[in-house]
């Protein structure tokens, strides 16, 4: 297989991507691991950032730059912080335009609604099915486009040959077989790592971070693995996300007794952390929707009222619901410039793979779908201006490959003795309770050693249990990142944003930087 562009990831930044470089005459391939809608940007409800100012408040880009550096507490990157700002508004007008219908003020202009963090009004939305109603029109322009999107393929890992990119090795799961897709540029666009805190997370199990595990193998730097956000409320035991748009259409977070202990719009993780210890003095936390208008349920926030129906048999307009922090977006990711390329020239990686600094220690809620359509098209863009520069394929060496094709039938191997689902299911254990909203120096130690225990372990554990190489690829990759992740954790010692240390409450001027991890410190 060989394309113009080859973008590994169906979310919003890879679909954003793959739109623009067609528009600019490229050949594309859009690669996913399962299908085009098992990603988070078809999870996140509540909508999306950019500064119109609709709701006559005088928003602008000014103000939305100043939100999200201050939210990013001392370590974002103000170039690509300006530039996300800036384009974000343009960006939503173009989701207009391939068909996305966000609700409507009666003046015709687009409604928004104010989300933490700010005062503003700034957050576009569909109801509380934003998401979903921005990825099917984007699928749509994709079909429409034919644009070849490659199905059950999971990236193994990045070619690259003296410092260029060449392509990806894939995993085809129907043929079982590796195959090469050549790109003259790639786009890595394959989101984030928080499903790894199994049954502790808002994501879909396909969140796993390999595009970080790449990245690794390849020797690029991970940065700022640390910074994962806890989204404050989790339908309690569920992986369901009742959308922060509840609190914004008038939801309040209560405590046993009926009382607010927290300003409900305040950052992630100020609230995250607000109801976390409210629930370490053994007390439940609640979201009380029954002085939400009926109308305003039933139009804005009926998916929702309906989920919760159907979990838990709550009716959310007469009863509490009950909520857990739950994980649910990661700041960190393979380090890049303001726009997404990295030190691998043709090699872009955006969106929650990447971390290009427009976070930094937390994100703002709404931005994510902005930042995936603003920096998907940018590099789209940049990615064709390389791939025109270089004119032909890089070249393949194929001692890469067949490195490939052994660890892939050394995993078949293997499919008939692991219990994954087990692994899964102790890692995402061990990251919730010890990297996770509140961290000390020797949990995050005892949590690196684990996973390292785990890694050794998984050739010699028998199991009943059959599984899939892809499952196994997965995992591997999953204990790599955890690694990654507590061993940043471990670096940062000091408190800032989304990451909390008991044994160093205070942020610390010394690590207003950026954590950086690579193969050799792990
Ligand atoms: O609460 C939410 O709807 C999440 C939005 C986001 O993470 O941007």
């Amino acid at each position: 297989m060989k394309y113009d562009i080859v973008i590994v990831g169906s979310g919003i930044s890879g679909m954003r991507a793959a739109i623009e470089a067609k528009e600019l005459g490229a050949e594309v391939a859009l690669i996913t691991k399962s299908s085009p809608s098992a990603n988070n940007s078809f999870m996140a409800k509540g909508g999306i950032n950019a500064s119109f100012g609709n709701m006559g408040d005088n928003d602008n880009i000014f103000e939305h730059s100043n939100d999200t550096l201050k939210s990013s507490m001392g370590i974002g990157n103000e170039e690509s912080i300006r530039i996300f700002c800036e384009q974000a508004p343009a960006a939503v007008r173009e989701l207009v335009s391939y068909g996305v219908n966000f609700t409507q003020l009666e003046n015709g202009k687009i409604a928004q609604r104010p989300f933490g963090g700010t005062r503003f009004k700034r957050t576009v939305y569909a109801a509380d099915e934003t998401g979903p109603a921005i990825m099917k029109a984007l699928h749509k322009v994709v079909k429409n486009y034919n644009i070849d999107i490659i199905k059950n393929h999971m990236a193994i890992n990045l070619i690259v040959k003296n410092n260029i990119v060449s392509g990806v090795t894939l995993f085809d799961e129907v043929s079982q077989k590796v195959l090469v897709c050549e790109g003259k540029s790639v786009i890595i666009a394959s989101g984030g790592f928080a499903s790894l805190y199994k049954n502790y997370t808002s994501n879909v199990r396909d969140a796993t971070g390999d595009a970080i595990a790449m990245g690794l193998r390849a020797g690029l730097n991970a940065m700022n693995l640390e910074f994962v956000q806890f989204h404050p409320t989790g339908l309690e035991r569920t992986n369901f996300l009742l959308s922060e748009a509840a609190r914004a259409e008038g939801g309040r977070l209560v405590d046993e007794n009926g009382d607010t202990f927290v300003d409900e719009l305040n950052t992630r993780d100020f609230v995250t952390r607000a109801i976390y210890k409210e629930m370490q003095k053994g007390k439940k936390v609640y979201l009380d929707l029954r002085d939400v208008p009926e109308d305003v349920i039933n139009t804005k926030l009926v998916g929702i009222k309906k989920r919760v129906k159907a979990l838990k048999k709550i009716d959310v307009s007469k009863e509490l619901v009950p909520v857990t922090p739950i994980a649910h977006y990661t700041m960190g990711g393979i380090e890049t410039d303001a726009i997404g390329r990295t030190s691998i020239k043709g090699l872009f990686v955006i969106g929650e793979a990447g971390d290009n600094g427009v976070n930094g220690a937390n994100r703002l809620g709404g931005n994510s779908l902005s930042q995936g359509a603003v920096f998907g098209k940018i590099s789209a863009y940049e990615a064709m201006k390389f791939a025109n520069k270089m004119g032909k394929f890089n070249g393949v060496d194929y001692y890469d490959v067949m490195k490939d094709i052994q660890w892939i039938e050394s995993l078949k191997k293997l499919t008939k003795g692991i219990d994954v689902n087990e692994f899964r299911n102790e890692m995402g254990r061990i990251l919730f309770k010890k990297v996770g909203i509140i961290r000390t120096g020797l949990g995050l130690k005892k949590a690196y050693e684990k996973f390292e225990e785990i890694e050794k372990k998984i050739e010699k554990i028998y199991s009943e249990k059959t599984t899939t190489v892809k499952n196994i690829l997965e995992l591997q990759n999953s204990l790599l990142v955890s690694r990654a992740i507590a061993k940043s954790a471990q670096i940062r010692e000091e408190s800032r944003g989304s990451h909390f240390r008991i044994d160093f409450p205070e942020k610390d001027k010394k690590f207003e930087k950026n954590t950086l991890v690579d193969i050799g410190s792990l």
